[in-house]
């Protein structure tokens, strides 16, 4: 286990998450390889009260490793499936669709925002991964990270990938030409995965 660079990253080889870099005791989701990247972001503000929201709790894995990596984060979890069993002192589960806007909104109102970090690890459906960012964004702190996984998963049929395909088109419509101005610093993609950084401070409306 010492041979694995990175602490977020060893952590998921605790915890029994896919999302690190070796195949998880038990699990048999190959590993993604997605917490290098998200350790190099996010390990500045390790020790900082953050708050992370994740769509997508299945056996609470992701949700224990967030929880050991960030001692002081709370941390919060949605699923359309009951996750009460995770809950502790920092962190709180709930039911809920992650496409359910108003449901989405009630929860915001009830936890700690804005939001430091946003996960969407839930139904891998572009449909439902736009419903859910037009509601999290919105909530999540200036220079804030929203992270959407598992992007392979659009390929599965026209449909999927055609509405993924125009939601990136959208973003980045917003970062270089700011159509509906949305502040976003940075969309960065990796291998089945985005990462999509919140401007620093609010844009100045700008049409030039
Ligand atoms: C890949 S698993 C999450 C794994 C977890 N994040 C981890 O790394 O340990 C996806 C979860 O999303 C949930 N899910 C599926 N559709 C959903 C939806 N529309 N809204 C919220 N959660 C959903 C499933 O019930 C499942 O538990």
């Amino acid at each position: 286990m010492s041979t694995i660079p990175d602490r977020l990253s060893r952590l998921a080889v605790k915890h029994r998450t896919d999302k690190g870099t070796m195949q998880p005791k038990n699990n048999p989701l190959s590993p993604k390889r997605y917490t290098p990247h998200y350790n190099k972001l996010f390990s500045e503000m390790r020790e900082q009260p953050i708050t992370l929201f994740e769509i997508g709790i299945a056996h609470g894995y992701s949700l224990k490793m967030w929880e050991e990596y960030f001692p002081a984060g709370m941390i919060y979890g949605i699923d359309t499936k009951d996750s009460k069993r995770f809950d502790s002192k920092r962190v709180k589960t709930a039911i809920c669709k992650q496409q359910d806007q108003a449901q989405l909104t009630a929860l915001l109102a009830g936890i700690d925002t804005p939001l430091d970090i946003v996960i969407d690890d839930g139904s891998h459906v572009p449909a439902d991964q736009i419903a859910s960012f037009e509601v999290l964004f919105p909530a999540l702190r200036f220079g804030g990270y929203y992270a959407i996984e598992d992007l392979h998963t659009h390929y599965v049929d026209a449909d999927r990938l055609s509405t993924g395909m125009s939601f990136w088109s959208l973003l980045l419509a917003n970062l270089n030409n700011r159509v509906k101005n949305l502040p976003i610093a940075s969309i960065k993609f990796y291998r089945g995965l985005v990462i999509i950084q919140k401007s620093k401070r609010k844009l100045k409306v700008s049409t030039a």
